[in-house]
Parts: C-alpha cells; sequence; structure tokens
C-alpha cells in the first residue's frame, strides 16, 4: 500500500462507501448557496489578500497584493544606462509583427500573422513551447455536435464566468470553436475519436452538453506540439517566421505618436539588451501563477510570472478582471513533491467522486471551479472534514478507481495515461486507489482588456491567451483556454499583420518611462524591485541569525 497508515483509515472509509455512492451523485447546489459559499470560503473574497494600485489605467482599482507590486514597480531598465542602443534605439532586428510568448497564443498568432503576409519574429523567455499550454490536460470546448450549438456554450461560458464576461468576446470564443478544431485537426492533432470516427467528448464543469475534445490526459502538449511542429516547418522553408529563445521583453517601445513600434529585449545568455522594431506586437506571455498569489501553489509553469500585464500596462493599456484568479479544485495534495501539480478535471468529468476524510461525498463534482474549490476549502478550513498529512497539507479525496466500475475496466489507463504516470512514479496506484486533492492556483481569470480582433487601446498591440482579459468573467470553464489561445491567437495574429500592412514605422523611443517615474513619483512610491519579474525567485532566504561555526562555513564554502 503505498498511503502512510495514517491516512489508510480514511482511505479504507472511501473505498467502503464506493458501491452505495456509485449511482448517487451529490446535487449541485442552488443559485443562492453557490453565491453564499464563494464569498464566504473563495480566496478571491479574502479582502486582506488584495489592495488598491496606485499608478496607471487602473489607479483606484483592487488587485491581489503581489499582482499589484510588479504593476506599480520601476523598470528593470535605467534610462542612464550605458548602452550604445539606449541613446538612439537602435535595432537589432526589424519585422512586422513580433509575437512575444512561445505557448499556442502565440504560436497561433505567428502562424496567422504570416499567413497574412507578414514577416514575423517570435520571442521567448524559455523554449519555444514551455508554457501552460503544454501543461494543460483535460481537453478543449467547442460547440460541434447534433445536440449543441454555439448558442448553448455561449450561455455556459456566461454562467461559468458569473455573467460579468465581455459578451463580444464570448460570441468571437464560441462562433470560432468548431473551425478551431477542424483547423487543429487539418495540422496534424490527434483527438480522441469513437470507432466511427467521431469526436469523442465528455463533460467538464458547468457544461451543459458534451463537449470536451481532448487526446488522453494531454490534450495541452498535443495541441503545443502540433503548432510547434508548424511553426518550426514554416520557419525553415520561409525566412518570415523565425524564432528567438531566451529572450524575453522587457520593456515595449512606442513612437512619437504612441503607436507600438517595437520592443527591448533581455538576451538571458550574455545579459545583452536587444533591440527589435516592429509595427505590431502580439502580448501572449500567459499567466502568472508563479506569482503564488496569496501562497497557494501552482499548475503553472516556470515562467508565468505576469510579464505580459507589466509591459502593457506600463504602455497604457488598461487591464479587466485582474481581481480574480482561478483555483483549480484538484491540484495534488499528496505526495509532497507534486503539491499544487494539475490533477485534470477530465477525472470528475469520466465520473470520479469527491469524498471526505468519513468517505462522504459533500459535493456535486462538477460544479464550476470557483464553486468546487470554495467546498473543498469549507470541508477542510471550517468543517475540519478534510485529510491532513504528516506535513500539514489538508485535502480531501478524489475517487478515481470508480471510473472503471461505471465505464468499464480499463477506461482510467486509456483516457487518463499522464495521471497514471504522474502517480505512479510515487507508488499510487490511480486505477485502484483514490488520490489527496486540493485547490492551487491555476489561471488568471483577467489580463489586458481586448477587443474581439486582440486588439487593445494602444495602437499596434494586441494580446492573445491567458494574458488577454475579458473572455471568462470572473471564472474561466474547463477547456475554454485551449480553445481561448486558437481563437484569439489566431484574431490577435491576423489583425496584427493586417495593421503592419498599413502603419507607419515611427521612431521607437522609451518615453513612456519618464511618464511613468513622474507618476510614480507622484503616486509617492518609493524604488524597489523592478519588473516585469522574468523568473520566479525559489532561492532560499536566509532570515535567521547564523552561528559563527555557520558563518565560517560559509566563509570556507561548506554552505
Ligand atoms: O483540468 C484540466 O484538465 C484543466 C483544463 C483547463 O484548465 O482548461
Amino acid at each position: 500500500m503505498s498511503y502512510p497508515t495514517d491516512m489508510q483509515a480514511s482511505l479504507a472509509k472511501v473505498e467502503a462507501s464506493r458501491q452505495n455512492r456509485l449511482h448517487q451523485t451529490f446535487p449541485k447546489l442552488s443559485p443562492e448557496e453557490r453565491d453564499h459559499i464563494l464569498h464566504r470560503y473563495h480566496p478571491d473574497y479574502i479582502s486582506e489578500a488584495f489592495r488598491e494600485i496606485r499608478v496607471g489605467p487602473n489607479k483606484g482599482d483592487r488587485a491581489p497584493v503581489e499582482l499589484v507590486n510588479i504593476l506599480e514597480s520601476p523598470p528593470i531598465l535605467t534610462l542612464d544606462e550605458d548602452n550604445p542602443h539606449l541613446s538612439q534605439l537602435e535595432a537589432d532586428s526589424v519585422c512586422d509583427v513580433l509575437v512575444i510568448g512561445g505557448g499556442g497564443a502565440g504560436a497561433s498568432a505567428a502562424l496567422l500573422a504570416q499567413e497574412n503576409g507578414a514577416d514575423v519574429l517570435i520571442c521567448t523567455k524559455l523554449r519555444f513551447g514551455d508554457a501552460n499550454t503544454m501543461m494543460a490536460q483535460g481537453g478543449i470546448q467547442a460547440a460541434d455536435k447534433e445536440n449543441d450549438s454555439p448558442a448553448i456554450h455561449y450561455l455556459d461560458v456566461m454562467g461559468g464566468g458569473g455573467f460579468a464576461c465581455n459578451p463580444d468576446l464570448v460570441e468571437a470564443l464560441v462562433m470560432d470553436a468548431p473551425k478551431v478544431i477542424a483547423w487543429l485537426e487539418s495540422l496534424g492533432v490527434m483527438f480522441d475519436k469513437e470507432s466511427d470516427g467521431t469526436m469523442r467528448t465528455i463533460h467538464g464543469g458547468g457544461t451543459s452538453r458534451k463537449r470536451m475534445h481532448a487526446a488522453r490526459d494531454y490534450t495541452g502538449a498535443e495541441i503545443m506540439r502540433t503548432l510547434r511542429d508548424e511553426v518550426r516547418s514554416r520557419a525553415a522553408e520561409h525566412p518570415s517566421i523565425r524564432v528567438w529563445e531566451f529572450r524575453p521583453v522587457i520593456e515595449l517601445l512606442l513612437d512619437e505618436q504612441g503607436h507600438i513600434a517595437g520592443a527591448l529585449l533581455k538576451d538571458l545568455d550574455t545579459s545583452r539588451l536587444m533591440v527589435v522594431r516592429a509595427r505590431a506586437v502580439v502580448i501572449a506571455t500567459g499567466g502568472s501563477g508563479r506569482l503564488h498569489y496569496q501562497g497557494f501553489p501552482t499548475t503553472n509553469h516556470y515562467g508565468a510570472t505576469g510579464d505580459g500585464l507589466v509591459l502593457a500596462y506600463r504602455v497604457g493599456a488598461r487591464l479587466a478582471f485582474i481581481d480574480t484568479m482561478q483555483y483549480h479544485p484538484t491540484g495534488a495534495a499528496f505526495p509532497e513533491q507534486i503539491v499544487g501539480q494539475l490533477v485534470t478535471e477530465k477525472v470528475r468529468g469520466l465520473g470520479a467522486q469527491i469524498c471526505n476524510v468519513d468517505g462522504e461525498q459533500f459535493v456535486y463534482p462538477l460544479e464550476t471551479r470557483d464553486v468546487e474549490s470554495a467546498a473543498f476549502i469549507r470541508e477542510c478550513v471550517e468543517r475540519k472534514r478534510g485529510v491532513v498529512t504528516s506535513t500539514g497539507q489538508a485535502g480531501v479525496w478524489l475517487d478515481a478507481p470508480m471510473i472503471d466500475q461505471l465505464k468499464g475496466p480499463g477506461t482510467i489507463a486509456r483516457e487518463l495515461p499522464a495521471m497514471v504516470r504522474q502517480f505512479h512514479r510515487f507508488g499510487i496506484d490511480l486505477v485502484h486507489e483514490p488520490i489527496l486533492v486540493y485547490p492551487t492556483l491555476h489561471y488568471q481569470n483577467g489580463g489586458v482588456a481586448i477587443k474581439p480582433d486582440g486588439g487593445t487601446s494602444i495602437p499596434g498591440l494586441y494580446v492573445a491567451g491567458e494574458a488577454a482579459g475579458g473572455i471568462h468573467g470572473r471564472n474561466r470553464l474547463m477547456g475554454n483556454s485551449l480553445l481561448d489561445i486558437c481563437v484569439f491567437g489566431r484574431r490577435a495574429g491576423a489583425a496584427a499583420a493586417s495593421w503592419s500592412g498599413f502603419a507607419q514605422a515611427g521612431i521607437p523611443t522609451l518615453a513612456h518611462l519618464d511618464e511613468w517615474k513622474r507618476f510614480r513619483q507622484e503616486a509617492g512610491l518609493s524604488d524597489g524591485s523592478s519588473s516585469p519579474v522574468i523568473l520566479p525567485d525559489y532561492t532560499r532566504k536566509i532570515s535567521v541569525p547564523l552561528h559563527e561555526e555557520e558563518l565560517s562555513m560559509m566563509e570556507t564554502g561548506g554552505i
């Protein structure tokens, strides 16, 4: 048995209650109950974790403290820096469309920009494909079955987002969805299919139809593989699409009219600053889970530090819904090595239920993520009916083994191979054993306010993917992120190409930084850490006074 003895009594209760639970799903909460549970237990409602923004277009709005800190920060660049480029912003490279970010949104934008005649450069701070797209598991939504329609999908998205979503963006999302699935398939994505060739689709939390298309439980990796291959193969054939890795953008450049004119990059290998002149920029930098809001662990990739929000904000773009983050209900809570990693919602989509320490269901398994997470937190924190591991991590049981009993032996192995492998590494057998889960920081619901073509209030600046805000309101449904990166990546790429076709190339400047400095001074902000963050800092901070022995070990290199 892979679980420690102190967890086994509770596990036995989950196993004992399984037969009775197999055909008894816990009822859904009423709208009033959902509202109540959100306000009492969801981290978005912990007011001490938020503060007012003191500078920039969203001045006066509230956002998580960690995010406000980086939005208000001084730039990395000091204008008096002794760098030959900075006096005249001499270009290291020129392109029509600069795409910042090498995930699914960036790749989609680059492909469409190139198809629409632009000369495209993708620059990314890590490797091409190091992105949340790669880590997305459960699926991508599209209403392309007979019992479904974009209108029904629209209603689900609006309801899931607390009716706060921007209707024009939701319309774009759901109307383009079937086209996106066909596009991905034409590029080579291998979606799961029934034996008659039709797409296999299941439910996600908050969906009223089975419209989740998947490639087992590595849908994001399959989509990213395909998009990256397509970019790479076009790049090998045409000079009109290029990829630069390990070169994050640290500042956008505007011309004298306030239009986008390019970006300033930092080469991580040499630390050299580089100037790219571009008529249009697409920000596709993803989310900010690595800011670890309220100390939560995250499902996000290492580079998810909210850089795009900072870059856009500093040139004057407004942000939307940045006071709301998504906590995925089923982050791994055991073993310690993988705390916070994603356990796909597909596990619940296939029928697995949630149980407390006594093996009792306490919530409908497919409530929207915000409600489901809040219910887990209530069960553990207030009702004290969670399981607590030896490291003090609380969690509830996700009863995965019931999937094979409901859907037939072999279903788990076939549908969830990545999950099976992930837990097998730690001696846990997902086919036969429940797993312990607790909410983990998963997604930035808001971002830079965009229009349906990905455009912003800054001429020439487009945003797509998790860095964009307004599509999902206050809560995104599963499978609408892989969808939105493609829908708005494609739209932003095409619109950026079109803009770059007629925009005049102005002279790039960093004048907005003078203005930023003035705003900060007026707000009385002192100099602190600069932003964008680029990479999270996990170095151990020594906060206790050192003993003489330790000091001498440091001097001799022993620590
Ligand atoms: O649970 C999941 O597989 C995550 C999917 C998503 O965030 O869309």
